[in-house]
């Protein structure tokens, strides 16, 4: 794309660019972005200039479950990634544990039909891990990495020789036990399952723990040299929220105790992690069964870039840090030219409303999963548009 291409999206106003606000103007040509000074002309289709707006680059989610094909009743990738827009999220990358599996390469060959057909944002596929090196070989070139579950902490071998992003779901089966009791999950299900699980790979070159919920699991990441994220939830709240709302914070990992998350949130702050949502939707009714059948998750799409904009607002994060870890560092281990507004990388960025206070009401999502932990919870930093390669996808309620 030459810079004299036309414009698609613009915006003029206050933008993110190299760790500070400035003022500057955001010109998309074709799926690319043109940065330039605040007194360039925004000769665009659209050009978004709203006063007390900031843009930012747009968010990355390495860790959602889009469901699909079987399990369409929880979520399918439109209404995801209709989620994923309303979040200010542009990319996100989807885990495996669907029906059917992801763990073959005709059933991975389907998932990103489907993926292509029906997403709004930018959507990749993780691959399960399958039966032997040969299909790993084959799955690599559509995947954007290989996702482990604690069922496969077996076959690892499978995996050897392969070189991209192996993703970790780190909680040993030895030191799990479900308790029937909400709040008590955080116990039953040990914090030293995630220490425990991390030990397995330590031979291997590149892993990425998701969803670390404890300060024992972040320590043995970084022992181990490897990265880490944590999710909003992990961040924010604890297992008395599991005590009081049930099935609606049940989750693996479960909800951790007040001493833990203070701690959690502490290395949080002092390291590089990323932030990724787990986004794990699942239908209402399933979440009404009995506390031990209820299957765990909750949505987190619509609710993470405001949780983490509401530690900005606190003053317990920076706006820098904010755009690192769940832009920025998640757009460089999935090697994506996304994380920054400068010219060259994607037009994707979305616009936010910084001084706007909201109340979480999940009856008003945009995923099929109308629930949430942080229902009733007062956020701040509300998401006006959400611009992708040049389109913009969302803006004020409505997707385009
Ligand atoms: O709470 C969870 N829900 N943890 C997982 O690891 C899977 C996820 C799901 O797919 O619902
Ligand atoms: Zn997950």
């Amino acid at each position: 794309m030459t810079s004299r291409s036309p414009c698609g999206t613009g915006y003029k106003g206050t933008i993110f660019y190299k760790g500070e606000l400035t003022e500057a103007t955001l010109l998309s040509r074709g799926e690319v972005l043109e940065v330039r000074g605040p007194a360039a002309p925004c000769d665009c289709e659209v050009c978004l200039e709203m006063g007390g707006t900031v843009a930012l680059p747009g968010m990355v989610d390495i860790h959602v479950h889009l469901r699909g094909l079987l399990l369409s009743h929880k979520e399918d990738p439109r209404t995801g990634s209709r989620a994923a827009l309303r979040g200010g999220v542009v990319a996100v990358a989807d885990m495996p544990n669907t029906l059917p599996k992801v763990n073959t390469p005709e059933n991975l060959k389907l998932k990103v039909e489907e993926l292509g057909k029906k997403c709004l944002v930018d959507c990749y596929a993780y691959a399960g891990v399958p039966g032997s090196p040969e299909e790993v070989k084959l799955m690599s070139r559509l995947a954007v990495g290989f996702k482990v579950y604690p069922e496969d902490y077996d076959k690892l071998h499978v995996l050897e020789g392969y070189e991209g992003l192996v993703v970790v779901h780190p909680e040993h089966p030895d030191y799990v036990k479900e308790s029937p009791e909400p709040g008590e999950r955080a116990f039953s299900r040990s914090p030293e399952a995630e220490p425990k699980a991390m030990e397995l790979f330590r031979s291997f070159k590149k892993v990425h723990f998701t969803h670390v919920s404890t300060p024992e699991g972040v320590r043995k990441a970084k022992d181990l040299g490897f990265s880490y994220d944590v999710t909003p939830h992990h961040l924010l709240l604890t297992n008395e929220v599991e005590r009081r709302k049930k099935c609606k914070a049940k989750v693996n990992p479960p909800l951790r105790d007040e001493a833990r998350r203070a701690e959690l949130l502490e290395l949080f702050l002092e390291d590089e992690a990323i932030v990724a949502t787990d986004h794990a939707p699942h239908a209402i009714w399933e979440k009404e069964l009995p506390f031990p059948e209820c299957p765990p998750g909750f949505p987190g799409l619509e609710t993470a870039l405001p949780s983490l904009l509401t530690l900005y607002k606190r003053g317990v994060m920076s706006l820098e840090k904010v755009v690192k870890a769940y832009s920025e560092l998640p757009a460089d281990l999935l090697g994506l030219r996304l994380g920054r507004l400068e010219s060259g990388f994607l037009a994707s960025f979305t616009v936010v409303d910084l001084n706007s206070r909201w109340r979480v009401e999940p009856w008003e999502f945009e995923t099929k999963a109308k629930y949430s932990p942080f229902e009733g919870m007062e956020l701040w930093g509300e998401v006006v548009a959400t611009v992708v390669r040049g389109k913009m996808r969302y803006f004020a309620g409505e997707f385009y």
